[in-house]
Parts: C-alpha cells; sequence; structure tokens
C-alpha cells in the first residue's frame, strides 16, 4: 500500500464558490484534510501534448520514438545500476529521465505573475523543477523565457531543515543563507542544480496551488527539448501527486498516430473509471530512489494469439535487491521487455504473422513486415487483472515506409510498460487504494 504523502498546500480553485473554501484554508493552513478535499472534491482537468506532436522537424515519428526509448531505457538501467552509472555527485543517481527521452508535456504557470510552461510529465520521477533565472548559471535553451524568481511576489526558499529538503538524496545548506540547495540527477548523467523553493503553480484555468515545493535550477545539463522543466509523478514525497496529496490520477492517451488530439489527465476526483475497469495491485520497491519512485506491477506472463508465452514468472518479478521487475512509464514509448521474455514474443508474433521480416535497422525496431499484417491478440496478465492490448498497441505503422512493427523493445535488467501499449486505454493511479486501474477507451472523447 501506498501512504500518500501528507500535503500542507493551501489550493485555491477560482470560482466563487471555492473561494469560500480558500478562505478557510488560509485560516487553516495546518488543517491537512481541508486541502486534500478540495483538490479531491474539485478535480483537475489538464492536457498532456505528445512531444512528437511539437518536434517532427522532418525526422521518421518511429524512428524518433524508438530513438527515445532506447535513450530513456539506457538511462533508467544506468540509474538503477549505480555501478554502470556516468560517475556524478556521490551518492548518485536519483532518477532516470533525460528530457530528450520522454514523451509527454503538460502545461502548467509558475509564480505571480504566472509564467506559462510547457514540462514533461513523467511518472518515473519525483521532482518538479525548471531552469532558473536566479540568475542562471548554465541554461540550456529552452523554448519560453526562463522563469525569474525575483520576478515573483510568490517565491520563497525553503530551509535545509525542511522535510522536503531532507526527501532529497543529494542537498545540503546553501551557505549563509541556510536554504536548501540540492542536485538531483538522472541515469545518463544529465542533472538539475539548484535551489528548492516554493511557488505558486496554476494547473489549467481556475486552479491555483500555492507553495508547491520545487528545483530552481541554475545550473543544468542535459537537452530541454521542447519543456521548459518537469513535473515528476513517482511515488516519492517531492512528486507533484505527492504534494497535491491527491488519492488518485489518471490519463488516458490518445493514438499513437494520432499528433493533433490531446490526451486528458485528470487529478484527484475527476479521475474515474466506471465499474468494469479492472485493478492490479502497485508493487512495493524493496529498495530507496529511483526505484522507490516507481510505479512498479506484477506481471504474471503474456499472452500471443491463444499461446501463453514459455516463460518464467521470475523474468518479471522485483527482487529484493532490487533487481528486475517492471514498471508503468508514462515517458517510455515502447515497452521494454526483458529479453527472455522479448525473444519469446517476437518469436511467437513472427510465427503468427508468417510473413517474412524486413530489414528494420532505419526504424530502431527489432521486428517488421511489409504493411498491412495481421496481428495477434495479446494479452498482459497482470496480477489480478488481464489486459488486452488493442491491436494498434501491437505493432506500430510507418506509412511511408510501408511496414509494421512490432512496439517493443528488448532490455536487460527490468521490464518497462510503454505509452504504446498504454494508448486507447483509461488509466488509473489509485495511491489510496495500491492499485492500478484500467479499461478500454476512446481518449478523445473523455
Ligand atoms: C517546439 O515547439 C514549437 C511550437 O510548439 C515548434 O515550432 C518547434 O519547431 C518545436 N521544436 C523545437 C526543437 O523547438
Ligand atoms: C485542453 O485541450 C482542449 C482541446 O484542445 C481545449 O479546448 C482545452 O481548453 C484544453 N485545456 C487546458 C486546461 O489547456
Amino acid at each position: 500500500m501506498i501512504k500518500p504523502f501528507v500535503p500542507s498546500l493551501p489550493i485555491s480553485i477560482s470560482t466563487p464558490m471555492a473561494s469560500e473554501q480558500y478562505l478557510l484554508l488560509c485560516l487553516v493552513l495546518s488543517s491537512l484534510s481541508l486541502s486534500v478535499s478540495t483538490i479531491q472534491s474539485r478535480g483537475i482537468r489538464l492536457n498532456l501534448t505528445h512531444i512528437v506532436a511539437r518536434d517532427l522537424g522532418g525526422i521518421d515519428p518511429v524512428r524518433l520514438a524508438a530513438d527515445r526509448t532506447h535513450r530513456r531505457l539506457d538511462a533508467l538501467l544506468a540509474a538503477v545500476t549505480p555501478a554502470a552509472a556516468t560517475p556524478t555527485r556521490s551518492d548518485g543517481v536519483e532518477s532516470a529521465l533525460h528530457a530528450s527521452s520522454a514523451s509527454y508535456l503538460v502545461d502548467v504557470a509558475i509564480g505571480k505573475p504566472p509564467l506559462r510552461l510547457a514540462a514533461i510529465f513523467d511518472t518515473g520521477s519525483d521532482l518538479i523543477w525548471t531552469q532558473c533565472d536566479a540568475p542562471c548559471r548554465r541554461c540550456v535553451p529552452q523554448p519560453t523565457p526562463l522563469y525569474a524568481p525575483a520576478r515573483s511576489t510568490t517565491y520563497g526558499e525553503l530551509p535545509c531543515g525542511a522535510a522536503l529538503c531532507r526527501a532529497l538524496s543529494w542537498s545540503r545548506c546553501s551557505p549563509g543563507l541556510g536554504s536548501c540547495a540540492y542536485y538531483y540527477s538522472y541515469g545518463d548523467g544529465s542533472f538539475s542544480d539548484g535551489v528548492l523553493a516554493t511557488e505558486t503553480f496554476s494547473l489549467g484555468p481556475g486552479a491555483t496551488v500555492h507553495g508547491v515545493a520545487f528545483g530552481c535550477s541554475s545550473n543544468n545539463r542535459g537537452a530541454m527539448d521542447n519543456s521548459s522543466g518537469l513535473v515528476g509523478m513517482g511515488r516519492g514525497p517531492l512528486s507533484l501527486a505527492s504534494q497535491l496529496g491527491i488519492t488518485r490520477f489518471s490519463y488516458c492517451l490518445t493514438s499513437f498516430n494520432d499528433k493533433t488530439t490531446v490526451s486528458p489527465l485528470f487529478l484527484g476526483s475527476s479521475a474515474s473509471l466506471s465499474p468494469a475497469a479492472k485493478s492490479t495491485p502497485f508493487v512495493p520497491s524493496p529498495t530507496g530512489p529511483p526505484r522507490s519512485s516507481y510505479h512498479h506491477l506484477s506481471l504474471r506472463g503474456i499472452t500471443v494469439g491463444d499461446i501463453r508465452l514459455p516463460v518464467d514468472p521470475a523474468v518479471f518479478e522485483l527482487t529484493p535487491s532490487g533487481h528486475g521487475g517492471l514498471f508503468i512509464d508514462s515517458g517510455m514509448t515502447f515497452t521494454a521487455l526483458e529479453e527472455r521474455a522479448f525473444v519469446a514474443l517476437a518469436r511467437e508474433v513472427a510465427a503468427h504473422v508468417a510473413l517474412p521480416p524486413v530489414s528494420s535497422k532505419r526504424l530502431g525496431l527489432t521486428l517488421c513486415f511489409a504493411a498491412p499484417v495481421d496481428v495477434p491478440r495479446l494479452v498482459f496478465h497482470f496480477d489480478g487483472a488481464d489486459m488486452e492490448l488493442p491491436r494498434r498497441s501491437v505493432v506500430v505503422e510507418d506509412r511511408r515506409a510501408g511496414v509494421a512493427c512490432l512496439g517493443f523493445v528488448k532490455a536487460r535488467g527490468m521490464s518497462v510498460f510503454g505509452s504504446m501499449q498504454q494508448q486507447n486505454m483509461h488509466i488509473m493511479y489509485d495511491l489510496e487504494r495500491g492499485v492500478l486501474s484500467f479499461e478500454p477507451a476512446n481518449c478523445g472523447e473523455l
């Protein structure tokens, strides 16, 4: 079971009815249940935009997605096996996301007056951060102007004794000021380095949250791509989900090939599925960061057509020392399967399709055929919940090249359930019950 981090954020929703609640909140800042109930009862709806929708640049979308998948996988593996990680500041890697390997952006605004920014939405890490003109010692180019604390009336720095400062793997007291200096590194050597501060965040029209802890990052390495920051939705105390104290959130990703329809994200009570939805428990991490940020699931096996793959379920198990396992990730495009499972899957799909494979090097995927192909039924057997993947979530078609490729990649050391296999599915992270729930949905119409 996951215990939501105890929140202490005053939340205002700027409708006449809510302003009363907000006043009340201001009076009882220390009362936690009220701020939770406010956001729980009203809920928030946001849009997730596929990063590729904003950044095509003539590159083949399948190739781009495959490259990003491999980059992210490498970073994730480096993060959980510190020996292989790029040497960083002592106790190392907290998370695995590299901006240029993520998939979805969410629009938020920071400060007063609010500065809009598109942030990477990442269920695989915790810290919320943006590059800061504080001034910025080393900033990477980003699409919107830098946030400058001096131009906002709601900026505040957290003291290094604050619980959220101590929740970071690497933080220290900045000399003289006593504020919380942090260093947050990702598995591929990119990092965010600055001061842990608090700000007002606007999460869509009318929903303003005060006192959100975030990294004001003035020393950065790694590409921002088309984002201006990051919103972590992992399981640790610093993530947005934990800070808001919401008991659940959900998203529904539109088709991989649909770059125009946005995907809805629901926070709090607006996240709800039908009674027909299936649920599978989250598996607690036996080890600390970065594993403890991930949403691990228990996968028991995979069926292709009518054949249950001959794969020992231990291949998907998370060991007590924190190896292996499978977690669900919004940032990874193609699902990565532990090698033994991947090989069995590719073999069975090839047998079913019964066409000669075509060269797939150019697209960066392992198994491709001349399109169209007759795709077999694929079922992921999660603990207590079978997930049948729609055909379009099994193979990805490249229309220009006229090929269809198996939308999975091979991994060693862990498996990651990616966003392509989550498309057209409403997926809810029920943090209170400690389960992931899902049901097929037409995401563009929710
Ligand atoms: C980023 O997004 C903008 C519009 O949202 C687009 O014009 C631009 O080409 C994108 N790519 C990069 C690399 O900035
Ligand atoms: C989300 O996208 C829809 C459709 O593009 C738009 O009408 C709506 O205003 C957007 N909502 C937010 C919070 O940006």
